[in-house]
């Protein structure tokens, strides 16, 4: 299995990993803390899985674009003419030049070291001056495009070119957010923080609600008890939902006063209370990195009644809450260095990390061999 992919010292600790929930462990530290791990997970999992790059009300209109890094491939989503949206690689076919940065909205892009000028679909409108290149017709020339699937308004890009389509593998989760209408919402706001840990620490903190009675114990714990949250089965399938029942929970309208948090494997997280929704984009950039910028999403008719005032206490909200997350996953990072560090037993209340971690453990067991590229 994975001896080639990740150092394992002890086939135990897999094997304690894989027990089940009553009886099962975390992974061990070095899952987190090892460069190898991390550039055996760009293979296995980043490279192969789906990730979530944008929402897809940022590009409402023809021409509209937002730049993304998936890790060292600079990739620009792009809405065009035709009213599809796209993932092109935004690296000039000339000599490697990224075409265009931030976000906004474009006619065409024009590349600002040599003029190369290509559609919104990505071909290659004009290149100037090549008139004595030989066999060259900038008609046959194209941007690498990437897969791209958009579900409950999330855009996903695959650096996979096979990877399986997004949407069956969300079924069993799209039936239990029937009832929420998280197509139609738009970002209202936006925070980014420095994130100097691991990505999985960041994930298993947002799914689970056992540090409610630690972490959140005058913030969260009283209005959700870490003890009446449940985790969904998921059957295999790569997500997880955990289920916060407010402490107050009555009445025909029951399914609106619980706290939702969401994972779609691997980095996709987002937690869902009445009407908004709170997303983290997460984008891991090394073992002990990863970019953070956490989002507030409203339906359109309430966001367009919003303030200025409104939207900083939306942003406030979420900073007093992550903030007080920070320091568990600062701890833990810190803690998973340690020499004496070894792997701790999971409570049955963490069982959305239990889905994860045999979502984790089965992907670096598959690593066959490079991913493909379009
Ligand atoms: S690198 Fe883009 S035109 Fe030369
Ligand atoms: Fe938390």
């Amino acid at each position: 299995m994975a001896e080639t992919l990740v150092p394992v010292r002890d086939q135990e600790v897999w094997r304690r990993v894989r027990e089940p929930l009553e009886r099962a462990w975390t992974l061990p530290p070095d899952a987190y803390t090892d460069p190898a791990v991390f550039r055996a997970e760009v293979r296995g999992i980043f490279g192969a899985d789906w990730l979530c790059v944008a929402r897809q009300d940022q590009l409402p209109e023809a021409g509209d674009y937002v730049c993304v890094d998936v890790l060292d491939q600079p990739i620009v989503l792009v809405r065009g003419g035709d009213g599809a949206l796209r993932a092109l690689s935004r690296v000039c076919l000339h000599r490697a030049m990224p075409l265009v940065e931030g976000s906004g909205n474009a006619r065409r892009f024009v590349c600002p070291y040599h003029n190369w000028t290509y559609e919104l679909d990505g071909s290659l409108r004009s290149a100037p001056m090549m008139e004595g290149a030989a066999q060259f017709e900038p008609h046959d020339c194209r941007l690498p495009e990437l897969p791209l699937a958009v579900w409950q308004g999330f855009v996903f890009v695959s650096l996979n070119a096979d990877a399986l389509p997004l949407a069956p593998r969300l079924s069993g989760l799209t039936a239990l957010l029937g009832h929420y209408d998280l197509q139609s919402l738009a970002i209202v706001a936006s925070n980014d923080f420095d994130s100097p840990w691991n990505w999985k620490i960041l994930v298993e903190n947002f799914m689970e609600a056992y540090h409610h009675i630690g972490t959140h114990r005058t913030s969260l714990e009283p209005a959700f008890p870490a003890r009446d949250s449940t985790v969904e089965d998921n059957a295999g399938a790569p997500w997880a939902l955990l289920q916060m029942p407010a402490r107050d929970t009555a009445g025909p309208d029951e399914a609106r006063h619980e706290l939702l948090a969401v994972c779609v494997f691997p980095t996709l997280l987002f937690a869902v209370s009445g009407s908004s929704v709170f997303w983290y984009q997460v984008e891991p950039t090394s073992h002990d990195r990863m970019r953070l910028r956490i989002h507030v999403l409203l339906p359109p008719g309430i966001r367009d009644a919003l303030s200025d005032g409104d939207r900083a206490a939306l942003v406030q909200q979420v900073c007093m809450v992550h903030e007080e997350d920070i320091q568990a996953n600062l701890g833990t990072w810190r803690g998973l260095h340690g020499p004496l560090t070894r792997q701790g037993r999971l409570s049955p209340f963490e069982k959305a990390i239990w889905q994860i971690n045999q979502l984790w453990l089965e992907r670096m067991e598959a690593i066959g061999g490079e991913p493909s590229w379009p």
